[in-house]
């Protein structure tokens, strides 16, 4: 279950393309989060995939035009209308794209349109010929200005064997604007949040570099989650190929040098820095700018300390106010609790998040986490083992509460 998803009712409108296959993946995953999708399937959908489909993925009933017609009609579309948290038009054919910029009601899908209250989301999908037609890109503009949050179309494979722009976007996008959108009247929004991720790596020479197993994923879980709260997040990420959650601005680092000057440079007015990258403690004292070659014999590398990124936005912090909240992590193999708190003191953080690395099941490069908060009151929360999205909410909960203070 996602929490912003959770009980949210989404209208899917599905209309005529091969994409319509796309739709299915994505009214399952919806469902799986916890959503109650209802489908509209367009006379043309139909010839493409079943009602049938979306009930199976779904669990709920699936409109095509004939229940329009049948005897609840006039009021089922107002009903559907009323009750929709969300509207997803994924495929979009240029046709329906026409009927919803004209206001067209002949069919179910595009009179459902007309009648929600709610945010709409659409991902065109057509030949690139017909999506850069200046019709359908008149309609476009007509459908924007109106409000309508449109996703893709992407580059690449179509039907037809061409190449070009036209194909519907991935679900785990459409996914992702869905989750931005229900969550940007959230109780962060307006609330600017940095986010760290990743482990940097301090460079050897061309080729080589001291790093460490950081995966990302922690802190990527609570870079979506601080969206799904409506926040407006700013993501540094080391060293890390993993895909950026729909919603925010992302800075890739690489040294522990390059995450301190973003940092510093971000935090300017930041409302709250979540520092959940693994920064490297030790960088090469100087890096070779040529790989180092075999024959050169064993290199002596001797390494200093990288900048104690944590210490300086302290220092900024006591000086400016800013950011108002921080909230660390704390790696430990032994003494988690103790040398956790110690941290939380000596950096002067609100929070601190402590996790034992020493388990293979929780902390680097696992979905999974154990984690202790530790709060700057002394209050020690521990949590058994839990995914990654579920420490994110936690963590995001506890920042939310921390502003409420
Ligand atoms: N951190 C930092 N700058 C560094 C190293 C770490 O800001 N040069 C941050 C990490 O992002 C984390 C917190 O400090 O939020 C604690 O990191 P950790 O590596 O656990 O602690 P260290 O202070 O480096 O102490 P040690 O490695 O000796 O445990």
């Amino acid at each position: 279950m996602i929490r912003v998803l959770d009980q949210k009712k989404i209208l899917l409108g599905v209309s005529g393309s091969i994409a319509a296959y796309k739709a299915a993946d994505l009214a399952s995953k919806l469902t799986q989060a916890g959503a109650i999708v209802k489908v509209v399937l367009s006379p043309a959908a139909k010839k493409f995939i079943t009602p049938l489909t979306f009930q199976s993925v779904t669990g709920q009933k699936t409109y095509t035009d004939e229940d329009l017609w049948s005897g609840e009609g006039h009021v089922l579309h107002i009903g559907l209308g009323m009750e929709t948290d969300l509207m997803v038009v994924a495929p979009a054919s240029a046709d329906t794209i026409a009927r919803l910029a004209h206001g067209l009601a002949d069919n179910f899908l595009c009179l459902a349109a007309l009648t929600v209250h709610c945010p709409i989301i659409v991902a065109p999908a057509m030949d690139s010929g017909m999506y850069t037609h200046p019709a359908t890109q008149a309609n476009l503009t007509i459908l924007r200005e109106r409000g309508m949050i449109f996703v893709g179309p992407a580059e690449g494979r179509m039907a037809s064997g061409l190449v070009g722009l036209g194909r519907m976007v991935e679900p785990t996008e459409l996914f992702g604007m869905i989750r931005y959108v229900l969550g940007r009247e959230g109780d962060l929004k307006g609330k600017h949040i940095i986010v760290t991720a990743g482990g940097t790596a301090e460079p050897i020479d061309a080729v080589r570099a001291i790093t460490n197993r950081s995966s990302g994923k922690q802190g990527f879980a609570i870079a979506q989650a601080a969206i799904d709260h409506g926040a407006d997040v700013t993501l540094i990420a080391a060293n890390t190929s993993l895909t950026t959650p729909v919603g925010l601005k992302r800075i890739n680092v690489i040294t522990a040098r390059e995450m301190q000057g973003q940092i510093m440079n971000a935090i300017q007015n930041a409302d709250a820095l979540i520092m959940a990258a693994a920064v490297a403690d030790f960088q090469p004292e100087k890096s070779e700018i040529q790989k180092i070659k075999k024959e050169e014999g064993i290199p002596e590398i001797r390494l200093t300390y990288t900048p104690d990124i944590l210490g300086e936005v302290s220092q900024y912090r006591e000086k400016t106010g800013f950011p108002k909240i921080v909230v660390g992590f704390a790696a430990e193999s032994q003494n988690l609790i103790r040398n956790a708190s110690q941290k939380l003191e000596s950096k002067n953080l609100d929070l601190i998040v402590a996790n034992d690395i020493s388990a293979s099941d929780a902390g680097f490069a696992v979905d999974t986490n154990r984690v202790t908060l530790i709060h700057k009151n002394g209050k020690v929360e521990p949590y058994p083992l839990m995914h990654k999205e579920d420490v994110a909410e936690l963590i995001i909960d506890r920042l939310v509460q921390l502003f409420q203070e």
